[in-house]
């Protein structure tokens, strides 16, 4: 049932390239220009009243949120909050008819994920949930319904499910910004056909895993490390640390890279290990100047940039490079090595990398 592989989280890493075609397929046009969410029943005057967006989660499905604010803001142009889903329903959000809310949940059957969303129609708000089963108690109570097609994921470390929700966010923000004429048609054409080149680019990645193999036997002999990263890249980084931390239990913490100076800099001492991650073109200079503050300090700093950049390597211990794509898409390939770092990260340590100590697949406990 493991089709060969030594263990469910990486086949399930190996199959992200079918769940990129099984979630993005009968969703996109003929001509390859545009996409179509049949299962979104929203009116074209439903999609012009939306004010502001409320994205709820838990854990991975929040970090593929964060990823969709950016999404759906730089496409649609729309204001966008990412909430964990057990602080959104103490905090008393302001929803207004007017406010869409986008519950994201592998399982469907998360507790406070749930429990937001039934906050969310009890205020008057239509709520689209993405998820990746269906028939779900998310599935069956929200309004609209993007399914992921990414299969069912055992590994209690989510890898599939997370880049299929990027997926949807992709498609979900292409969808807006076709309705509202946020985005010019051509523009809207080059994501689908950069959209379509991920499953080959992942499988790219996959190709190389053996380099982050190695960078995970580096990373397991530690007890504390850093991810950094701006925009998108923070996000991920924020993604990369949870997945290090639930399966390797190697303490780390995903940072913000212009934040760092603000107080957490002075952790940083000999030796220490740095994700950076630097994918994000316009943001490259300024990346790179928070990497020298750490390497001014004795960190080892392992790097991610795009393919085809080459400041980063005169800055950093080691690098990787992800196939080039669009900024805006680079959440879903710089996340594949993060995945891999953790997996082999927890190998190295013995630990039992399908069912982590202390943790469940579906947390229906609030
Ligand atoms: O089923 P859900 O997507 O609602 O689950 C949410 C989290 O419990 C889940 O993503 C968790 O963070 C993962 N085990 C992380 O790998």
């Amino acid at each position: 049932e493991k089709a060969g592989f030594d263990h469910f989280m990486l086949k399930e890493i190996h199959e992200q390239p079918k769940a990129y075609r099984d979630t993005l397929s009968s969703r996109i046009d003929a001509s390859g220009t545009r996409v179509v969410l049949d299962e979104v029943k929203m009116s074209q005057d439903d999609i012009r009243s939306i004010q502001q967006v409320h994205i709820v989660a838990c854990g991975t499905a929040y970090h593929a949120g964060l990823v969709g604010k950016g999404i759906i803001e730089k496409l649609a142009r729309i204001p966008v909050e990412t909430d964990v889903a057990s602080e959104y329903r103490y905090r008393s959000p302001i929803i207004t008819p007017n406010t869409l809310v986008m519950v994201v949940s592998q399982s469907g059957e998360t507790a406070d994920t749930l429990a937001a969303l039934r906050e969310a129609k009890r205020c008057g708000a239509r709520v689209v949930a993405i998820t990746n089963v269906v028939g779900s108690s998310v599935a069956r109570e929200a309004d609209d319904v993007i399914t992921t097609w990414a299969g069912p994921e055992i590994a209690v470390a989510s890898t599939k499910a997370y880049t299929s929700q990027l997926v949807a966010f992709y498609l979900f923000g292409l969808y807006l910004a076709q309705t509202l004429g946020t985005q010019e048609a051509g523009y809207i054409a080059d994501v689908i056909a950069e959209l379509k080149r991920l499953p080959e680019k992942v499988e790219r990645i996959l190709e190389q895993a053996d380099t982050i193999k190695n960078w995970a036997e580096q990373v397991a002999t530690h007890n504390n490390l850093f991810f950094i990263g701006r925009g998108l890249d923070y996000a991920v980084a924020l993604e990369g640390s949870l997945k290090l931390k639930e399966i390797s239990y190697i303490h780390s913490e995903a940072y913000a890279a212009g934040e760092l100076k603000h107080g957490t800099l002075a952790l940083i001492e000999e030796g220490i290990p740095v994700i950076a991650l630097a994918t994000q073109e316009e943001l490259l200079e300024k990346t790179v100047s928070n990497i020298k503050e750490v390497k001014a300090r004795g960190a080892h700093v392992f790097g991610l940039n795009a393919e085809g950049e080459t400041e980063l390597v005169k800055t950093v211990d080691e690098v990787f490079a992800i196939p080039h794509t669009l900024q805006l898409l680079s959440p879903a390939l710089s996340v594949v090595p993060l995945q891999l770092l953790a997996y082999y990260a927890s190998l190295a340590r013995g630990n039992d990398v399908d069912k982590p100590r202390n943790l469940a697949k579906s947390v229906t406990v609030e």
